[in-house]
């Protein structure tokens, strides 16, 4: 029997993380996903990069990032119409395919802000700004896009959501990003595929509909019905289940918690939709555990700091991307071609 998911397969040994599906558990370069985030982006790309075999300073990538997303502004004008691109993630896509930075991660991390916050300004009107190699990464990202230095509650959240989401196991894109690599290619190639698979809604293209499902739905007294003609129409439930886990995702907590000190007016409605949807799918499905991904709270974080809908998805490779480029690393210091094996169910010859 063929498992079309591959669940519960292999594929590789890896130091960058380790998701638990049964306890809620995920473990990030040695560190449990609550303390990595409230240490913030720097720390934990260094950590997942030393993890995949580059020994990494947190302070000293702070600079390289900024003198990297430096290098990436240089590259703007030569993007080409890339950046006209109506779907965020088709933008990020083609403008990385534009580095030639050879195997440096660093470059390509750098990058990624960059040409995210190009894109959201030039698709709202506005002409983009260059970065500032002196400030953080999210701190950066956040005044790329708005046009102003972010509060510090919005940059503090910014840079939780980053760090939270920079690497979770065998993920699609991890993978993506991995079997690219095997076959010798480079690390760009491997980026633009990882950008690929996060794109699609069952794995990071969930927190706009999110988004769009709260605003649906309005007020809490209307979740419950909102939710089940949602069903009854066939549709799933965004923001909700995963391939992963059996409990609530943790990152789902982090992130609940890390909405809090930006007053979102949203929080609340979202809370009473988790716990309708919870209910609702557990009657449905009862050998099946439904609970809040990470995009649920993704949607409500990245909104109350001040980001467009559009811009989630590719924000969120601006995070993951740092753990395509370990993985990277580490899939070219020990792995081997992923090549797997398919079972023809074709006409005979
Ligand atoms: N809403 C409604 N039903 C759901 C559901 C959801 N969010 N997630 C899973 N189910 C149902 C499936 O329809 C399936 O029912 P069936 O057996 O009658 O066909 C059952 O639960 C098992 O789902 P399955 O497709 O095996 O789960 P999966 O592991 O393949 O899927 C996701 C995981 C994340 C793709 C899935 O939960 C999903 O589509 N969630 C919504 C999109 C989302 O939030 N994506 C972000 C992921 S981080």
């Amino acid at each position: 029997m063929s498992s079309n998911g591959l669940e519960g397969i292999v594929v590789a040994d890896t130091s960058i993380s380790d998701v638990d599906g049964e306890r809620g558990k995920l473990v990030i370069a040695g560190r449990d996903v609550e303390r990595l985030a409230r240490e913030g982006f720097e720390v934990a790309a260094a950590r997942v990069l030393a993890a995949g075999g580059r020994d990494t300073d947190p302070a000293a990538l702070r600079a390289e990032l900024g003198a990297a997303r430096e290098a990436a502004w240089v590259v703007l004008p030569r993007l080409g119409d890339a950046l006209d691109a109506p779907d965020g993630m088709d933008a990020l896509r083609s403008a990385l395919a534009h580095l030639h930075t050879g195997d440096d991660p660093v470059a390509a991390i750098g990058a990624a802000p960059v040409f995210v916050a190009a894109w959201s300004r030039r698709a709202r009107g506005l002409a983009p700004l260059a970065p500032d190699r002196d400030l953080s990464h999210a701190t950066d990202y956040l005044r790329m896009t708005r046009g102003m230095h972010g509060d510090a509650a919005a940059v503090i959240a910014l840079d939780t959501y980053l760090a939270t989401v920079i690497d979770h196991g065998m993920n699609a894109s991890t993978f993506a990003a991995r079997v690219v690599t095997s076959t010798g290619s480079d690390l760009v190639s491997a980026v633009v595929a990882g950008v690929g698979a996060l794109k699609g809604p069952l794995h990071g293209g969930a927190p706009g509909p999110v988004l769009d499902m709260l605003d649906a739905i309005g007020t809490a007294d209307r979740a419950e019905p909102w939710l089940l003609a949602e069903l009854a129409e066939g549709r799933r439930i965004m923001g909700m289940g995963h391939r992963i886990y059996r409990v609530r995702d943790p990152r789902a907590a982090v992130l609940e918690e890390a909405v809090k000190p930006l007053a979102s007016p949203r929080l609340s409605l979202a809370r009473a939709v988790e716990a309708a949807a919870a209910k609702i799918l557990r009657e449905r499905k009862p050998d099946r555990s439904l609970a809040a991904n990470v995009e649920f709270y993704t949607a409500v974080l990245l909104d109350a700091v001040g980001l467009p809908r559009t811009q989630f998805a590719p924000t969120f490779a601006v995070g993951r991307i740092a753990g395509w480029c370990a993985h990277v690393l580490e899939q070219r210091r020990t792995g081997r071609l992923i090549r797997p094996a398919s079972r023809y169910i074709g006409a005979a010859a």
